[in-house]
């Protein structure tokens, strides 16, 4: 098959395309290498793919000849409130709505990337896709949006569209804003690690070997229209994710607490039972495991620098 897969340089994206070439696919890569983090860590991640540098809010947009494109590309992060926001609107709803004009024109499936970050603090643990979403960030909200407009597109266009919800995905080349990535960086340069509020809040943390499997599952044979968690079998306290990667690395992290961050969920569990049922797909990563493959990488990284 030929496949699109925006967002190729990033966290996610760049796992997916491997594991589409991997399985015999022809894929063809966009990212527009953004500096919401270091871009030559996103060249690290594409070493190997081809991946062409687009703008999906400005750029012309042609997916023709393309079976299926997997949209990951987005202004990610939670925290988001202030004088970000444009940027949130531009590189996500834009970006988005432009994504699928392109797809209907070219007859292509849409997998769109959403976020569990659409129930903010969520009316059911753990959480179906019916529960009602209710974002409390910015960044929510922007997801919750392109989860509308690919329903809007669908109707009016007949877009073939399948939405995944993914939670807190975690593992090698986790973006370097994120709470595990910066906790094994903190092991690794004896610095003082943040906790945003009392490290009591909670998440399905998601192992990217099977986010990356959901994804591709999905596109292979979800039914149009579909919309499914993604999310870890195990939920866990960032203060038990501390304690575990203390235990891997053999270090202990020195902590401080500051303020809660907001827009930030007090906890997150997805029920995955629609997608075990739809697609036979579940998590199969422990904590311990992925955490352990995550240190290795962190630590690998380190040396080779
Ligand atoms: C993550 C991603 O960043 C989003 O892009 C994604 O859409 C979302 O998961 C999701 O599942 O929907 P988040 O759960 O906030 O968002 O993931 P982290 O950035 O890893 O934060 C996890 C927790 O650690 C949060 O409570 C956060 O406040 C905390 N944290 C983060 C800290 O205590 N200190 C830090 O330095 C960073």
């Amino acid at each position: 098959m030929r496949y699109v897969v925006t967002g190729a340089a990033g966290f996610i994206g760049s796992q997916l395309a491997d594991a589409l070439v991997e399985a015999g696919h022809e894929v063809s890569g966009i990212d527009c290498f953004t500096d919401y983090y270091d871009p030559a860590e996103k060249e690290e991640n594409a070493r190997g793919l081809d991946v062409s540098r687009l703008d999906l809010a400005a750029d012309r947009l042609d997916f023709g000849g393309a079976d299926g494109v997997f949209h990951l590309a987005a202004q990610a992060g939670v925290r988001s409130f202030g004088d970000v926001f444009p940027l949130y609107l531009r590189q996500n709803v834009l970006a988005t709505q432009r994504v699928f004009e392109a797809a209907v024109a070219a007859g292509a499936r849409v997998v769109f990337t959403s976020s569990s970050s659409v129930y903010g603090e969520a009316e059911a643990y753990p959480t179906p896709e019916s529960a009602q979403p209710r974002p409390i960030s910015p960044y929510g909200i922007t997801k919750l949006a392109c989860e509308h407009l690919a329903h809007a597109y669908a109707t009016g266009f007949g877009l073939d569209a399948v939405v995944l919800r993914y939670f807190t995905v975690y593992g090698p080349r986790q973006r370097p804003d994120m709470f595990l990535r910066r906790v094994c960086d903190a092991l690794l340069a004896g610095t003082t690690f943040e906790i945003y509020g009392t490290g009591e809040q909670s998440r399905s943390f998601t192992e990217v070997g099977d986010a990356v499997a959901a994804t591709m599952a999905a596109m292979e044979r979800a039914p149009a229209g579909a919309v499914y968690n993604v999310g870890g079998g195990e939920e866990a306290s960032l203060l038990e994710a501390i304690a575990l990667l203390e235990r891997i690395s053999g270090r202990s992290l020195d902590t401080r607490r500051v303020d809660a961050a907001r827009g930030d969920v007090a906890r997150t569990k997805a029920d995955v039972s629609r997608i075990r049922d739809a697609l036979g797909w579940e998590p199969r990563t422990t904590l311990a495991d992925g955490l352990a493959a995550m240190w290795s990488w962190a630590s690998g990284r380190l040396r080779a620098a």
